[in-house]
């Protein structure tokens, strides 16, 4: 049986780190009010210039040098973002050109903060079934861009970077114990695509708009839909959450991932959380935490590892891979 197996991470943030006491000096709130609801104590911003596909390409080439290959190797690049370069091309296609691949190919997924999911779940389909060998599977976001910064319930919780994967087709024996991407969900419900969402768009009003969130809806469907659709994973390899080594979760809020943790019946001391340092940075959360818990050690070759994600639409879905 095919397997898509991890042979490379690398990510990238951008240089500069905003605090919440840097925010409190534009809008209406505190650090204390940030870190007690969210978790959060800095994030990353994009330069002036500096774009999705910049951050992307330096996560990509990261993640190349890990796994001791070049682009010449890649034929498929799979990026989630919602913060793409231009309305189309897609961004994957400037990344493909930056790392100097004239083959192969490269496309977006919009899946909001579910992207990586989505990205993972696809590329990991298209290697499965033959149609590529290797894939760079990126999540890269500026959402700095779309974000209201005189709106203090929604611009203090977002930031900037980009994180990305190399996978590669391998033999396996079809068993758990195999490397690589053992089971992905996804799941959407266009019904609360008004719960979270970005107020333009080239077809609606010809701008970009900014993004608009109800919180506490996002939040209370987040807990509910990331437990179940973690426990429908599994479920679907009958693995059970003792055996997971990670959860490596969309880092939207730390009370978030607290709640699940708990719901889903897995020590927070499982949990990798990035959300302090990066804040949630959509697309780009799931891989810039993975390659953090592979640098430091926590994640090892063999370990069994469950992300998961829940973003605008809704969108939400979650995948198993063993390292
Ligand atoms: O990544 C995609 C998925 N996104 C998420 O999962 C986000 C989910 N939602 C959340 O994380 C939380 O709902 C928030 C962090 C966005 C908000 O936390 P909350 O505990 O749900 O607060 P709230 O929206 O109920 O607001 C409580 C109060 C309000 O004041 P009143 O109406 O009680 O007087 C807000 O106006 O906090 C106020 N508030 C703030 N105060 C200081 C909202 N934002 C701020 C702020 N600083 N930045």
């Amino acid at each position: 049986m095919r397997r898509s197996v991890v042979r490379g991470i690398g990510s990238y943030l951008p240089a500069k780190a905003v605090t919440n006491n840097d925010l409190a000096a534009i809008v209406d709130t505190s650090d204390e009010w940030i870190v007690e609801r969210t978790g959060i104590r800095q994030r990353h911003i994009a330069a002036e210039g500096e774009t999705t596909c910049d951050l992307a390409v330096a996560a990509a080439r990261a993640a190349l040098d890990n796994a001791g290959m070049s682009a010449a190797d890649i034929d498929l690049i799979v990026l989630a973002t919602s913060t793409p370069d231009n309305t189309f091309p897609a961004t994957a296609t400037s990344v493909q050109a930056a790392l100097g691949m004239t083959h192969g190919a490269a496309f977006d997924v919009q899946a909001v903060c579910s992207g990586f999911v989505y990205a993972l779940s696809v590329a990991d389909a298209m290697l499965k079934a033959g149609t590529a060998e290797r894939a760079l599977v990126i999540g890269a976001e500026t959402f700095s861009r779309i974000l209201d910064w005189s709106d203090r319930t929604t611009c203090v919780l977002f930031g900037d970077g980009a994180g990305a994967l190399v996978l590669e087709a391998q033999e396996g024996e079809g068993t758990l114990d195999d490397r690589g991407v053992l089971a992905t969900k996804l799941h959407s419900d266009g019904r609360y695509k008004d719960k979270l969402y970005v107020d333009g768009g080239p077809s609606s009003t010809k701008t970009v708009g900014y993004l608009r969130m109800e919180g506490r809806e996002v939040f209370k469907h987040a807990v509910v839909n990331i437990a179940s659709v973690m426990a429908e994973t599994l479920e679907m390899v009958g693995m059970s959450a003792d055996q997971v080594d990670w959860v490596v979760p969309h880092q939207a809020n730390k009370r978030i991932l607290d709640s699940t943790a708990k719901r889903f019946g897995i020590s927070e001391d499982k949990v990798v959380l990035t959300v302090d340092r990066h804040g949630n940075t959509s697309a780009a959360s799931i891989p810039l935490a993975l390659d953090v818990a592979v640098k430091d050690g926590r994640i090892k070759k063999g370990d069994v590892i469950l992300m998961e994600a829940m973003g605008g639409g809704f969108t939400w879905g979650a995948a198993l891979v063993r390292w």
